[in-house]
């Protein structure tokens, strides 16, 4: 069983203080940053672009998990890469020609993931699933932490991880929206290696990031 890695969102961080929330997840032990930039257009609401993402750069070594909820994407892409982004996930939705925006990410030397809102089939996905290096399945939709989690999505996990299996392919399943503690099991059995989480690991057990982080990991 591979370990289990989580992604904190510094959505739910303190935006006054991003370069010192960042350190702290670092201490607490998360695999990697997961950052969601939004730009009021493909989704209802604005965070983050490349120049924070590149301030942030210098506070930690972990991977930037970039999540783009941005449209159109591709003639951002770059732009991400060279902020410092580590994995660039795009939902298929924002690009015009999905393959060359794969092919683009991929170029920069950059692990690429797709993302699937609730609403969005895994047929959207399934002849990129040999190129790609994540999937990302929202179990909110997209646009603001704090949600509640749709148990619906985990007939998607389930399946998604089935096909994984079957055509013996690579990539990491990542699952991002309204993960807590009663459950990450449950999204961890259905077949996810990467927990998402913002609201839980900032704000359970009085923001003891370490504890929370700890706790999602545990199966
Ligand atoms: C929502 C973002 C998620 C969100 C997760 O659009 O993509 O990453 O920040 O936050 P919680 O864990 O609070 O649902
Ligand atoms: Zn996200």
């Amino acid at each position: 069983m591979n370990k289990i890695k989580i992604s904190p969102s510094i959505l739910s961080a303190d935006f006054s203080q991003l370069g010192n929330e960042i350190k702290r997840l670092e201490k607490g032990g998360a695999d990697m940053i997961h950052v969601d930039v939004m730009d009021g257009h493909f989704v209802p609401n604005l965070t983050i672009g490349p120049p924070v993402i590149k301030a942030l750069r210098k506070y930690t070594s972990i991977p930037f998990d970039v999540h783009l909820m941005i449209s159109p994407v591709h003639k951002y892409i770059k732009d991400y890469a060279d902020a410092g982004a580590d994995t660039i996930t795009i939902h298929p939705e924002a690009t015009e020609n999905l393959s060359e925006s794969i092919k683009h990410i991929k170029q920069l030397k950059k692990r690429v993931g797709l993302s699937l809102n609730p609403n969005t089939s895994i047929n959207v996905i399934l002849n990129y699933l040999d190129q790609i290096d994540l999937v990302l399945i929202m179990s909110v939709f997209p646009g603001f932490g704090g949600q509640k989690f749709m148990p619906e999505v985990l007939e998607k996990i389930k399946k998604i991880n089935q096909i994984k299996k079957e055509k013996k392919l690579k990539f990491d399943i990542e699952v991002d929206g309204g993960i807590n503690f009663s459950n990450s099991k449950v999204v961890i059995e259905s077949g996810a290696n990467i927990l998402v989480s913002g609201t839980t690991i900032f704000k359970e057990n009085n923001g003891d990031l370490k504890k929370n982080i700890e706790i999602l990991r545990i199966v």
